[in-house]
């Protein structure tokens, strides 16, 4: 097969990944856990053939049709799909076309569905052989870790592992153990100021980070429990402390980071009166300014009226948990 497609979908961390050992192999400082979200998705056609000259890669966002990029977003693309043809000792160029169903670089994880929808074509089209693990093994060396999380169904976890062979994702629970949704308010669409990967760059210099690392193995425990038990209770206290966490880390680094707008705070401060008005829902917030609430989804409804008309936000998303990466018969061109 020369041409391929895959979908795959975001997923929002519980326990963040933030700081890298090893810049290169993306290996992280920390496991993270995290949960896919069935309705906002990449997905991405790859066709490789000796008649193209060079490669193209073309990206619609959020419903735009797809336009030819060839900015950093390229280079990103190229560097994976050149480290995938090296593996099969070939030269030859591809067309990659992606598009994806929600607003990017906002903090919705779009380079995560993205590197794992692409990684997963790739290997198809080019028939490279793997299983769950190897294929997130080889999403993670495309740059955006958290993307490996991607690949496995449910409720997954990403060894960080000390080398690039054990550095994967693995499901800790499949998508139909326990109904979670997640409320995505967005605040902004405007694209963030500083990316994940200057994050990641910058957290140790916080003094803040070693503690940080510290308190890592008993909140894993304690998420992995919380699913295990599906108890929310103890899962959104552990959401909330770990978001904190993140975000003090990123603004105490050097230089600071600020993902956060004042009306991120204005959701968080709603989010507690919503829990006083007895509907159970829980924020977290990845690198950017939008706050996701994580609820049952019996409950998904309520808390997406709750904010609905709220003047301070742009639009809300909800996904239910959803599955992990899958190859589509259907090309996008
Ligand atoms: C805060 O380097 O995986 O979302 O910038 O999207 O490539 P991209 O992300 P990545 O960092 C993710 C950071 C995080 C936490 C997480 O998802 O674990």
């Amino acid at each position: 097969m020369q041409k391929a497609t895959a979908k795959a979908p975001a997923n929002i961390a519980f326990v963040k990944y933030w700081g890298k050992e090893n810049d290169d192999l993306t290996l992280p400082c920390n496991n993270s856990i995290s949960m896919n979200l069935r309705d906002l998705f990449t997905q991405t056609t790859v066709d490789f053939s000796p008649n193209y000259t060079s490669d193209e890669v073309a990206i619609g966002y959020f419903g735009e049709s797809p336009t030819i990029v060839a900015d950093k977003k390229r280079e990103r693309v190229i560097r994976q799909l050149d480290r995938l043809r090296k593996l099969q000792g070939i030269n030859t160029k591809a067309k990659v076309v992606s598009v994806n169903n929600f607003p990017a670089e906002v903090g919705i994880a779009s380079s995560a569905s993205a590197f794992a929808a692409l990684t997963m074509a790739i290997c198809n089209a080019l028939n490279i052989k793997y299983d769950e693990k190897s294929l997130s093994i080889l999403t993670r060396l495309g740059g955006s870790g958290s993307a490996c999380r991607s690949i496995p169904a449910g409720f997954v976890e990403w060894e960080k592992g000390d080398k690039s062979e054990n550095s994967f994702a693995h499901q800790i629970a499949p998508t139909d153990h326990w109904d979670l949704s997640d409320v995505i308010l967005v605040v902004s669409k405007k694209s963030k100021k500083s990316t994940s990967l200057e994050g990641h760059k910058s957290a140790k210099s916080s003094p803040y980070f070693l503690s940080r690392l510290a308190e890592l193995p008993t909140r894993l425990a304690n998420v992995r429990e919380a699913i295990k038990e599906k108890n929310l209770t103890k899962l959104g206290s552990e959401l909330e402390k770990e978001a904190m966490s993140l975000h003090i880390t990123a603004l105490t680094s050097l230089p600071p980071i600020w993902y956060w707008e004042p009306e991120t705070i204005s959701v968080i401060k709603d989010v507690y009166l919503l829990r006083e008005s007895g509907l159970e829902a829980y924020f977290t917030i990845d690198a950017g300014p939008n706050v996701h609430l994580i609820c049952h989804s019996n409950d998904m409804k309520k808390v997406k009226n709750y904010f609905e008309g709220k003047t301070y936000l742009d639009s809300i998303f909800v996904s239910p948990i959803g599955d992990g990466a899958i190859a589509l018969d259907q090309h996008l061109f």
